[in-house]
């Protein structure tokens, strides 16, 4: 089969691989009909390259249609649709059940001290072959694919995968209160989507921050109050004349380690381009890496008491974190990669009784897989308006 894979920084291809097949009998085999290309993808071409091999199938943002199940799969069958999320949970052990199955303990990666297996990620997360392909073998077929309904376009439910889930996560984490202000930094598909949640779960002011005309475009849109600046004194100074000088209730951040204008990182990013990986992957273990400028502005801008959820990733240890600050002002802090299904009952009905989150004409660009690269560039580069971009193999 055809499959995006990963050859280097800034390196994708599209490469004949081995079709998947089905090796537990609770596996499926999913043809894929969409798969998004997403800002974690970019973390692996550049900051996270040490973590990959030549050859690791991209991708954790797949639906398709259901092609082989292994024996013991009662919960679905050939010809069915699904979306697979992109965080491999079991659905049944003790970190599931309670709704944390970005830590299934039984995917969990133990060896490098990290949490569920993820499609298409790094060795940190087990190294699966991802959703960038024709062909995917989902494990846990009885309880990890979403199952949803035929007739409606793709677009309609293929980001049940990562970006709602994720999306819906950081604003529920983000707890404002009745009445009150959210400040989203980012307005890729992640940050984009938040507001577009926030306004439906009835958050009243709602605030974002970038600098990409085309984004910011597509936020005002929808209602959203946009500062046009990813500057931490410009948008500190915005948000705190809006919310009578004390600052949002809560900020969400979408951006994660790859930032604008945190100089520190771009060294060792660009360090992880000479050095070997062996020494890199330790060095980026035990040493900072990120770009925290998205993080501090967040911690700058949050008022005394409120809340920061953290969607955007960071790979790095031991980058400084103004601890004395965030105790200061009292902040609470959640984050992590979204729990997929623990959103999925409250998301799936927002689908198919209408679109209010316009999802279906929320990716801009639809591409054949074959020119994945050039739609990774784009994307990267922000380009020809890439905001979304969903491959169709
Ligand atoms: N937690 C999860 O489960 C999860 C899931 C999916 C994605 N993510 C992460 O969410 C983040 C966003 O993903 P995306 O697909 O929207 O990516 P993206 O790269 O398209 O979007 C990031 C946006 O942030 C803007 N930006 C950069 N620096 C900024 C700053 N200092 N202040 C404000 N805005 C700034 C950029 O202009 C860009 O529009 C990534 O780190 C991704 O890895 C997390
Ligand atoms: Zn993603
Ligand atoms: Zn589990």
């Amino acid at each position: 089969m055809r499959a995006v894979t990963w050859h280097g920084r800034a390196d994708v291809r599209v490469d004949t691989v081995p079709d998947p097949t089905i090796q537990e009998p609770t596996d499926v085999v999913v043809e894929v009909t969409s798969s998004g290309i997403c800002g974690s993808d970019l973390h692996l071409i550049e900051v996270m390259a040490p973590f990959m091999t030549v050859g690791d199938v991209m991708g954790h943002e797949p639906m398709g249609v259901v092609r082989e199940v292994g024996r013991e799969v009662t919960a679905v069958k050939p010809g069915d649709r699904v979306v697979v999320p992109f965080n491999i949970s079991c659905g049944t052990c003790w970190m599931c059940s309670q709704g944390l199955q970005s830590q299934c303990e039984t995917t969990q990666n133990r060896e490098q001290g990290y949490g569920a297996s993820l499609f298409g990620y790094t060795k940190l997360y087990g190294q699966v072959p991802g959703g960038q392909a024709e062909y995917l073998r989902v494990p846990f077929g009885n309880t990890l694919p979403i199952k949803v309904p035929d007739g409606l376009p793709d677009d309609r439910f293929v980001y049940l995968s990562d970006v709602l889930p994720t999306a819906w996560q950081a604003v529920q984490y983000a707890a404002v209160p009745p009445g009150g202000t959210l400040l989203v930094l980012g307005l890729g598909p992640i940050g984009d989507m938040c507001t577009r949640i926030a306004h439906h779960l009835g958050i009243e002011n709602v605030w974002a921050s970038d600098v990409v005309p085309e984004r910011l475009a597509r936020a005002t849109a929808r209602g959203t109050h946009v500062i046009r600046s990813t500057d931490q004194a410009q948008v500190v100074s915005e948000i705190r004349d809006a919310t009578a000088g004390r600052g949002p209730d809560a900020v969400i951040d979408a951006v994660g380690m790859e930032a604008h204008g945190s100089p520190v990182a771009t060294i060792a990013q660009k360090a992880s381009a000479i050095v070997p990986d062996a020494i890199m992957e330790k060095v980026m273990q035990v040493a900072g890496v990120d770009r925290l400028a998205a993080l501090n502005t967040a911690i700058e801008a949050v008022r005394r008491g409120g809340t920061i959820s953290l969607s955007g990733v960071y790979g790095g240890a031991s980058d400084p974190m103004p601890l004395n600050k965030m105790f200061d002002k009292q902040i609470q802090l959640r984050m992590g990669q979204a729990n997929v299904w623990r959103w999925v009952p409250d998301i799936l009905p927002v689908l198919t009784e209408g679109d209010p989150l316009g999802v279906d004409d929320f990716a801009t660009h639809h591409v054949p897989l074959e020119q994945a690269p050039q739609a990774y560039a784009d994307f990267r580069e922000k380009k020809d308006g890439a905001v979304k971009v969903l491959l169709t193999p």
